[in-house]
């Protein structure tokens, strides 16, 4: 097998980061696991091991649980990074000190350089690094060197016996300017393969593994959302199995954005994609009637989504389920069950559906990022404004409207969601948002329009920036701008009576309103 580079995954938000930029900037590929998967790494299998960030303290973490990070440090074939708690993790292995700091440092934090030591070669835009932590190492181990330090302490250090190096900040945010260069000085100092991973290694990887999987006489059918992730997966089984061996498969359960369903019937018709419509919407709203708890609606709808796949399967007859699962989804899951994050929403739906099915599942996109994902997709012919598009949640417009969800409650969500969206298109700033739309409060509010008072309900208008969509700020519209859009929904819209303009960042806010 492949040598790679693993980045072992101890709970930090900037974990994926490292992963994407080692593939997206240094053309390297990686792969992150859990700190359980530590003991699969051998020389074999490892070119390098980078140890991400993490909420723990070292010295909160069982003795017993370093001994596989200790196997890798004193395994001379392989290079180790430590980042953060990563570096407090390979000081506490070398037999260093770790303790607790007055006050930590966190966001941007002036650096100094102590030694001429390869792990800062090339860093012109030197000083500033992203910080965030609050545990120091005052002693960083046998025949380790200092080579960058902070008002904090040692920021930075390097032990060449065991091919480690450590670094306090974070390289992986765009914050530290010289980030990049600190990554790509360790791979280029242990000779790590780079510019190996690009469009035609990621398209053949995806192709090898579908190939792999289905087999003559299987039969695929794709749950399709219309997001980025089903259409490229549908972009990607167009190419590479003949239409009468696979289908695409769209449940409406009447949650979609306004227009949806005929938008994404058209993109799979332009494409040749084979594309079935199954209409619940009835059933759904039925099932949803006095239901508030947003965990109860999740439930329910996912529970539709199971029905509805079983009785088309009864007529398709598959053998195969195609996901459109990516990479963090499948690092989440992996987090949430090894214990390193906890689960806040049932959003992962990962392995969900199959076992409930008895299906083969077949995740084409399971190593991707969302960026690669994306590429993938242009190189697939998919138009721009397919995978472009924001993130739309699977439980859709059900957790946009706070409370009882019903048809002509959605209706008027999806009325007013399509305004802001045209706005936001008029503005040319649909690409610089990451996820944007119009949610409904659970109350009403009394307006005047003309000479009469109008009743009505209460849009919510939510836009955020974000890497991840594990952090997120507010998108920061003038309140000109905001004013002109309440303005046109409240005038094309009777049943809405005010507009408001959601202000919370996430934490403490989620991007969804449920
Ligand atoms: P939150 O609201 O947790 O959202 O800040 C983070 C990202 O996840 C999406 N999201 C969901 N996606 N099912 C999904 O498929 C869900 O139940 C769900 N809830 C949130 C959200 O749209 C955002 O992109």
């Amino acid at each position: 097998m492949k040598k790679r580079v693993f980045i072992v995954d101890y709970g930090s938000q900037y974990c994926f980061l490292i992963g994407r930029r080692l593939r997206s900037d240094m053309g390297t590929w990686c792969e992150i696991i859990t700190p359980n998967e530590l003991s699969t790494l051998t020389h074999d299998n490892a070119s390098a091991v980078i140890l991400s960030g993490g909420p723990k303290s070292v010295y909160s973490v069982n003795d017993a649980d370093d001994v596989e990070v200790k196997r890798i440090i004193n395994d001379p074939a392989i290079p180790v990074l430590g980042i953060c708690y990563g570096m407090q993790l390979i000081a506490k292995c070398l037999g260093g000190t770790v303790v607790r700091g007055d006050k930590g440092e966190y966001g941007h934090t002036t650096v100094a350089r102590v030694s001429s030591d390869p792990i800062c070669h090339g860093c012109e835009v030197w000083p500033i690094v992203w910080m965030s932590h609050q545990d120091v190492v005052v002693d960083p181990g046998q025949e380790s060197i200092v080579t960058i330090r902070s008002e904090a302490g040692i920021a930075g250090f390097t032990n060449n016996e065991r091919k480690c190096w450590a670094v306090q900040f974070h390289p992986e945010v765009s914050h530290t300017k010289c980030g990049h260069q600190i990554l790509q000085n360790f791979l280029n100092f242990y000779h790590i393969e780079q510019n190996t991973w690009n469009s035609s290694t990621r398209y053949e990887q995806c192709k090898q593994y579908v190939q792999e999987t289905v087999r003559p006489n299987d039969f695929v059918i794709l749950g399709l959302s219309g997001g980025v992730d089903s259409m490229v997966c549908a972009a990607l089984l167009t190419k590479l199995l003949p239409p009468t061996q696979w289908q695409a498969v769209l449940v409406d359960l009447g949650i979609m954005r306004q227009s949806e369903v005929n938008d994404v019937q058209k993109y799979c018709s332009d494409l040749n994609i084979p594309l079935q419509v199954v209409d619940r919407k009835t059933e759904c709203y039925t099932k949803l009637a006095n239901i508030t708890d947003p965990e109860q609606k999740r439930k329910i709808i996912g529970s539709l989504f199971i029905d509805a796949f079983k009785d088309t399967s009864l007529t398709l007859k598959p053998t195969i389920l195609c996901q459109g699962t990516i990479y963090p989804d499948v690092i989440e899951s992996g987090r949430s069950k090894s214990g390193t994050a906890a689960t806040i929403k049932s959003h992962h739906n990962v392995g969900g559906l199959p076992q409930n099915m008895g299906l083969t599942l077949l995740e084409p996109l399971r190593l991707l990022f969302k960026d690669e994902v994306r590429l993938l997709g242009l190189e697939l012919g998919l138009p721009k404004v397919v995978v472009g598009r924001h993130p739309f949640p699977g439980p859709g417009l059900a957790i946009r409207i706070i409370g009882e969800v019903t048809a002509e409650k959605v209706q008027i969500v999806a009325a007013a969601d399509q305004i802001f969206l045209e706005h936001i298109h008029r503005s040319n700033i649909y690409d610089v948002i990451s996820q944007a739309y119009a949610g409904l409060l659970d109350c009403k509010a009394v307006g005047v329009v003309g000479d009469q008072r109008r009743y009505g309900w209460i849009i919510c208008l939510r836009a955020i920036c974000t890497e991840d969509f594990m952090t997120a700020n507010v998108y920061p519209f003038t309140i000109h701008w905001l004013e002109n859009v309440s303005t046109d929904i409240i005038n094309k819209c009777p049943n809405i009576a005010r507009v408001m303009y959601d202000i919370t960042s996430k934490p403490p806010g989620t991007i969804e309103l449920e």
